[in-house]
């Protein structure tokens, strides 16, 4: 074996090392900063009576005085029958509920109440009759979801309210649309199913179960992003345009340093 394709194969090992060393330590770097707290979302199951129980009797001492002692409304609130568990949910998961005091503005606010607590008188709401359930975690679930579809959906349906990255907007009745930075995946469908306050409903005619998820992918996905390197990789996210900047920037310096050695080499 002649001495110049003993050097070229030991090159060529080399730069293989480097690659897959590279490669194994992307792929763990995104391993470990992977989408958190997808498996966590509570997935609701059935009611029992002990759990309508107990949302009927936090009912009747946080909701009563505005909605009514049955939840048929009062001067102060209007009737829940109907509205479902997903409106219960909702409004309560973002602390608009229990409201402090009657305004037209309705904002988001630490919750009262945990989710056992919240879906318990979400199951009570929707034991008086009917309305959208909670969805389920797969559901709301983005992995999988049509990105490019969400984008066009969300630019039709709710970027005239809530602006274009979904950062909320002035209205111009005078309302004001929220910025969705802090709705989690089943906040974003319940809104969709149950149109609070100004927003409309959309329901599974207007924007199917599957749409609504494409719609949730693209809104998790563009807040998340700060764009840093000036172009986008295709909105896939943080973890991707870690992933490139650590093989590209390291690779390149790795890479440019071999080749310095080499030269420096060839040359004595
Ligand atoms: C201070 C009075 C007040 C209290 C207390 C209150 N609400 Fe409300 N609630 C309202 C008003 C007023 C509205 C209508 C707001 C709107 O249109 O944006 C409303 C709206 C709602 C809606 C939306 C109904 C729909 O049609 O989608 C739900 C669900 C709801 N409340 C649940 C609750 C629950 C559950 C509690 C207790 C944890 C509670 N509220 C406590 C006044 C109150
Ligand atoms: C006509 C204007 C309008 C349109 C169109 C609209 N929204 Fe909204 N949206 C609102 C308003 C107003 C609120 C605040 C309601 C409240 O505070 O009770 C809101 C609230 C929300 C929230 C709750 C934000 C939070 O506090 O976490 C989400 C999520 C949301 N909208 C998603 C959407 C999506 C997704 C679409 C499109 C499919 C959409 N909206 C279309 C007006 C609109």
């Amino acid at each position: 074996m002649s001495l110049i394709t003993a050097r070229r194969r030991r090159r060529a090992a080399g730069y293989a090392v480097i690659v897959l060393g590279l490669l194994t330590a992307g792929v763990a770097y995104a391993t470990v900063t992977g989408q958190p707290g997808t498996a966590a979302a509570a997935t609701p199951s059935s009611a029992s009576p002990k759990q309508i129980a107990e949302g009927a009797s936090l009912f009747s001492v946080t909701c009563a005085s505005c909605h009514g002692m049955n939840a048929q409304g009062t001067s102060q609130g209007p009737s829940l029958i109907g509205v479902g568990a997903a409106a219960v949910d909702f409004q309560v998961s973002t602390g608009r509920m229990p409201a402090k005091e009657i305004s037209a503005e309705m904002p988001r606010k630490p919750p009262v109440f945990d989710t056992a607590q919240t879906h318990a008188i979400a199951a009570y709401i929707a034991s008086l009759g009917g309305g959208p359930a909670i969805p389920s975690a797969a559901e709301v679930s983005p992995i999988g979801a049509d990105m490019a579809l969400g984008q066009s959906l969300f630019i039709t349906d709710c970027a005239q309210c809530h602006n274009f990255s979904g950062a909320g907007g002035a209205l111009t009745y005078g309302k004001y649309a929220p910025a969705l930075t802090h709705s989690t995946p089943t906040q974003i469908y319940e809104a969709m199913l149950t149109g609070p306050e100004a927003m409309p409903v959309f329901n599974d005619t207007t924007i199917t179960p599957a749409q609504k998820r494409d719609i949730i992918a693209y809104i998790t996905t563009v807040r998340s992003e700060a764009n840093p390197g000036g172009f986008s990789l295709g909105r896939i996210g943080p973890v991707t345009e870690g992933l490139v900047a650590f093989l590209g920037g390291i690779g390149s310096l790795v890479f440019a340093s071999i080749w310095i050695t080499l030269k420096r080499r060839e040359h004595t």
